[in-house]
C-alpha cells in the first residue's frame, strides 16, 4: 500500500447526486472535498437516477484539485452494492460508508474494493452516527493503523446521533460534545482525519462561525457542510494559523541542521521540541502546500 498523502479537509461539502444544478455548481466551489451523496439526500425513487448521474461527474474532474468522495447507501441494504459498483466506476478518491457500526462493515467494503482492483490510494471513510458505532469506536479507528484497510477519515453524523439517542440539539452542543470528543480521540489514536458534523441552519452565519471555531478547537480536521455559503468560513476556521505554520517551519528547519541529525530532542526558541513534533510539523506543511491560492 502506498502511504497516503496528507491533504487539507477543512471544508467538506455534501452534494446530493440527484441535484443536477448542485453538481454543475461544484466545479466553481473552493471546498477541499466534495461528498457526492447517494444516501440520505436522495429519495428512494431517485436512487437509480442519482447513481447514473455519477458518470457525468468525471468530465469536470480533470483540472480540479478538489478531493472527491462518494457516499453510498449501507451495504446491508438494497441499494448499497449497486451504489458501490457505480462509485468505483467513477474512481473517486474515497468511498464514504454510512452507519458504520463495527470494523467488519469496513472490512467487507474493503474486500469488495480489493476484488474490483480499486487502486490502493482509494480510501474508505466512515460515518459515525449510531450509538453502536460510538461504543465500537476504538476498534473501528484501530483499522486506521493498517493501511490495507484503506480507512482514512471518520465523519460525525450529528443529525443521526441526535435522532438515535434522543439528546436535545442545543446551540452549544453540550450533550453531543462528550461523544464528539471521543470521536476525535479515537481518530487520533488511529492516525485518521476526523470531520465535524453539519450545521443545519445555513443562513445563520454567526452561529455557523462559532460552531466552526469550536470544531477546530476540539481537534477536528474540518467540517462537513451542506451549502456553498459555508465553504469560506470553514476554510478560514480550520486553516493553520500563521503562527502554527511558522512554528512548523522552525521545527523542520531545526531538525534539518547537521548538528541535530542524531538528536531526539532539540531546543527551539527556548522550548523543547521532540521528533514526534517533527512528524506533525511535516504533516501540517504538506497539507498547507496542497491548498491552492
Ligand atoms: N452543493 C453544491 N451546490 C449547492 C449545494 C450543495 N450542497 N446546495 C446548494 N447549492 C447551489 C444551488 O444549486 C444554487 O445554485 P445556482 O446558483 O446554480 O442556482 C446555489 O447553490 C444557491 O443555493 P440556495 O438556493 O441557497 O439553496 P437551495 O435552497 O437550492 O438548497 C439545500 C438548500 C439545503 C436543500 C441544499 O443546500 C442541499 O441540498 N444541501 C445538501 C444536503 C445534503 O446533502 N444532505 C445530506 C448530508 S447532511
Ligand atoms: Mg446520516
Amino acid at each position: 500500500m502506498m502511504p497516503a498523502q496528507p491533504r487539507p479537509r477543512r471544508s467538506v461539502l455534501y452534494v446530493p447526486a440527484s441535484n443536477a444544478r448542485a453538481l454543475v455548481k461544484l466545479s466553481s466551489l473552493a471546498c477541499d472535498t466534495a461528498i457526492i451523496d447517494l444516501e440520505d439526500a436522495v429519495m428512494p425513487q431517485d436512487k437509480g437516477a442519482a447513481r447514473q448521474a455519477l458518470s457525468g461527474i468525471s468530465a469536470h474532474r480533470q483540472q480540479s484539485r478538489m478531493e472527491l468522495v462518494v457516499r453510498i447507501n449501507p451495504l446491508s441494504g438494497v441499494w448499497g452494492a449497486d451504489d458501490l459498483k457505480a462509485a468505483l466506476a467513477l474512481a473517486p478518491d474515497g468511498i464514504l460508508l454510512p452507519k458504520v457500526e463495527t470494523p467488519r462493515d469496513l472490512l467487507e467494503a474493503g474486500d469488495i474494493m480489493d476484488d474490483a482492483d480499486a487502486p490502493d490510494t482509494m480510501a474508505l471513510w466512515a460515518m459515525v452516527e449510531t450509538p453502536r458505532a460510538l461504543l465500537n469506536l476504538g476498534a473501528i479507528a484501530e483499522l486506521g493503523r493498517d493501511r490495507a484497510s484503506r480507512l482514512s477519515c471518520l465523519v460525525a453524523g450529528t443529525n443521526d446521533l441526535v435522532k438515535e439517542t434522543g439528546v436535545k440539539a442545543t446551540p452549544d452542543r453540550r450533550y453531543l460534545a462528550p461523544w464528539l470528543m471521543q470521536l476525535v480521540l479515537a481518530a487520533k489514536a488511529g492516525n485518521l482525519d476526523v470531520l465535524d458534523g453539519v450545521f443545519n441552519d445555513f443562513r445563520d452565519r454567526d452561529a455557523f462561525a462559532q460552531e466552526c471555531m469550536e470544531g477546530a478547537a476540539m481537534g477536528f480536521s474540518g467540517k462537513t457542510l451542506i451549502h456553498p455559503d459555508q465553504i469560506a468560513q470553514a476554510n478560514f476556521a480550520f486553516a493553520a494559523s500563521p503562527e502554527a505554520l511558522a512554528e512548523a517551519r522552525a521545527i523542520v528547519d531545526g531538525f534539518a541542521l547537521p548538528e541535530n541529525a542524531g538528536r531526539a530532542v532539540i531546543v527551539i526558541g527556548g522550548r523543547m521540541v521532540e521528533r514526534l513534533h517533527l512528524a506533525q510539523a511535516e504533516n501540517l506543511l504538506a497539507k498547507t502546500a496542497r491548498i491552492g491560492n
